[in-house]
Parts: C-alpha cells; sequence; structure tokens
C-alpha cells in the first residue's frame, strides 16, 4: 500500500502525467459548478446553494489555474513531435488559457444572484451564472477533447520506445570491439534519437523515413535521392538537410531543413560526428540491452 503510494507520488515528477492527472479537476469542477449554478436559480431561496455556486467557480478558477500551468511543463518536456501535434497542442493551450474568463464571469454573476435590490437583479444574476455555467463546462470539454486528441490519436505524452531508451553505459559498450561501432553508439545514435527519431519512427514516419532502421538510410527509395552513401558524406541526402546553421543565408539553406521550423540546428560538432560515422562506413548497431 505504502509502495503504491510511493509510486504514485513519483509518477507525478513526470510533467507529463502530473497534468493528465491535474486536468480532470477543472473538468470535473466546471461540471459541479455548472450543476450547482441551476439548482441554485431554480431554488432561489436556498442561500446555501447560492454559496456553494460562487465557491465551485473559485474552485474552477484555481483548478483551471494549476492546470494550464502543468499543461505549460508538459509542453516543455514534449520532446520532437510532429508539426501536427505541434499545432493541436498550441490550439488546446489557447483554449484552456481562456478557461478563467468563464469561471470568473461565473463567480460574478453568482454574486449578483444575492442581491436583494432591485428585484430584478438576485434573479438575472442566477441565470447569468447558469449561462456562465454552461458556456464553461462546454468550452472545458472542448479544451479536453483536443487534449485528448494530442494523446490518443498523436501519442504526445505516452511512452515513447525510441525516445525513451536509456543512455549507453560503459558496461553495455564493453562487448563491443568495433571502434567504429562503439563511435556510432556514443556520438551518433544519442544525436539521431534525440533529434530526429521523434518524428522519423513509429507507424507514420515524417516522409516515410524511419531513422530507426539502418535499412532506410541505405535502401530506401527516397524523394531527394538516398539518405546515406557510406564513406561519402557529401552525397547522401542527410548530411545535406542537416547542414546548417542559424548564420546559414537562406539561398544556401538546404530545403528541407532538418531538424525542421524554428528548431536549433545540430551543433557544428555533432555535424561532424555524423559526417565521420559515414565517412568510416556508416557501421550500424541497435543499442544493446544492459
Ligand atoms: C518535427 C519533426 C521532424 C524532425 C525532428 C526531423 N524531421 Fe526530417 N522530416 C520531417 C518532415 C515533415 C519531412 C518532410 C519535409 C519536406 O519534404 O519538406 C522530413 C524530411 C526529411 C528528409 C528528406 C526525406 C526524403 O527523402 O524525402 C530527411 C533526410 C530527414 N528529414 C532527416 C532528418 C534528420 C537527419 C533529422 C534530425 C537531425 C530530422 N529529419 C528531424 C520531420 C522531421
Amino acid at each position: 500500500m505504502l509502495h503504491e503510494f510511493k509510486d504514485m507520488l513519483e509518477s507525478l515528477q513526470v510533467p507529463q502525467t502530473r497534468h493528465a492527472i491535474l486536468v480532470h479537476l477543472p473538468i470535473v469542477f466546471s461540471g459541479i459548478a455548472m450543476l450547482l449554478a441551476l439548482a441554485a436559480a431554480f431554488l432561489r431561496q436556498n442561500k446555501t446553494l447560492r454559496w456553494l455556486a460562487a465557491i465551485a467557480f473559485v474552485v474552477v478558477l484555481g483548478t483551471s489555474f494549476l492546470a494550464t500551468n502543468s499543461g505549460e511543463l508538459a509542453e516543455g518536456a514534449m520532446g520532437e513531435v510532429s508539426q501536427r501535434a505541434h499545432r493541436l497542442a498550441h490550439e488546446h493551450e489557447e483554449l484552456a488559457e481562456s478557461v478563467w474568463m468563464f469561471a470568473l464571469g461565473g463567480l460574478v454573476f453568482a454574486g449578483l444572484a444575492f442581491a436583494g435590490k432591485p428585484k430584478w437583479l438576485g434573479p438575472i444574476g442566477a441565470w447569468l451564472a447558469v449561462l456562465a455555467g454552461i458556456a464553461g463546462a462546454g468550452w472545458v470539454a472542448n479544451t479536453a477533447h483536443h487534449g485528448g486528441k494530442l494523446v490518443y490519436r498523436l501519442g504526445v505524452g505516452t511512452p515513447h520506445p525510441v525516445q525513451d531508451e536509456k543512455p549507453v553505459t560503459e558496461s553495455m559498450l564493453a562487448a563491443i570491439t568495433d571502434p567504429r561501432a562503439r563511435f556510432f553508439l556514443t556520438d551518433v545514435r544519442p544525436v539521431l534519437r534525440d533529434r530526429c527519431m521523434g518524428c522519423h519512427s513509429g507507424d507514420d514516419p515524417a516522409r516515410g523515413l524511419d531513422l530507426t532502421s539502418i535499412d532506410d538510410y541505405l535502401l530506401r527509395d527516397p524523394t531527394y535521392g538516398q539518405p546515406v552513401v557510406p564513406g561519402n558524406p557529401d552525397n547522401g541526402i542527410l548530411m545535406r538537410v542537416i547542414n546548417w546553421t542559424h548564420e546559414t543565408p537562406e539561398e544556401d539553406m538546404p530545403k528541407p531543413h532538418m531538424p525542421p521550423g524554428k528548431r536549433d540546428p545540430l551543433t557544428p560538432e555533432q555535424i561532424a560526428s555524423i559526417a565521420k560515422w559515414i565517412t568510416d562506413g556508416a557501421v550500424w548497431i541497435d543499442p544493446p540491452a544492459e
């Protein structure tokens, strides 16, 4: 029991997990706030219900702040994801950032519901609080739907076989005698893994290029040419697309450039390592088990 509790606390350290847990709070409370506002509007003489509705809107306000905040951290830990996932995450974030307006609106109207004078103000406040409650719950549901698509359709935040790989340790390398294979494991594969494989792997790799398997580097029938020509770094498209820095003038930029978009280029050292790997014959080895 204690052990399970410890496991649970540990999983809360992972930003994606923490966000996945915290987002349920505004989802639940926006529903509760809507129902309480409705009950308070129908049972106008019940002061407790009015108080509970107002408190529920405060709770939505607080929990939506927690959820948005944890979402920002989860987004930062997202790693390399497809353009589509990026766009969806951005939309999800924008929706989430507006939830507080509905909660604040609900709170203000729920406050108006207490007004005794003029006579019409109380009931109007109560019904406006209902409207804010319904709109807020709908908005939260739509936001949650976007987040759900990110996780369940695009796999963002779920365990990733490539990105979750353990770093190569000395003991894993002990059995490997070929220095080129060692160099690949220590200096090349980690770069490809961290900067490229997030998009170029899985069921639907970008441009159909799966960078987790040597077959695709050498044998693929590519749109622009063979990705890697062993022994000749000047000839494959892989070297071509990574060969740029922030200083490269627009007309000299490779098309496409990788990593794509506004991402940082590989460092000159990383590019040099990949070139050396190709010059030395592009020796491929899967990471050894521990
Ligand atoms: C964010 C996702 C993403 C990341 C990260 C990424 N790529 Fe790409 N890659 C793409 C997309 C999308 C295309 C198709 C772009 C186009 O043709 O304009 C592509 C195209 C390519 C191509 C051309 C494939 C062909 O034959 O058509 C190569 C080679 C390539 N990437 C290598 C890399 C390398 C090497 C890295 C790491 C340094 C990398 N990519 C990182 C998404 C990504």
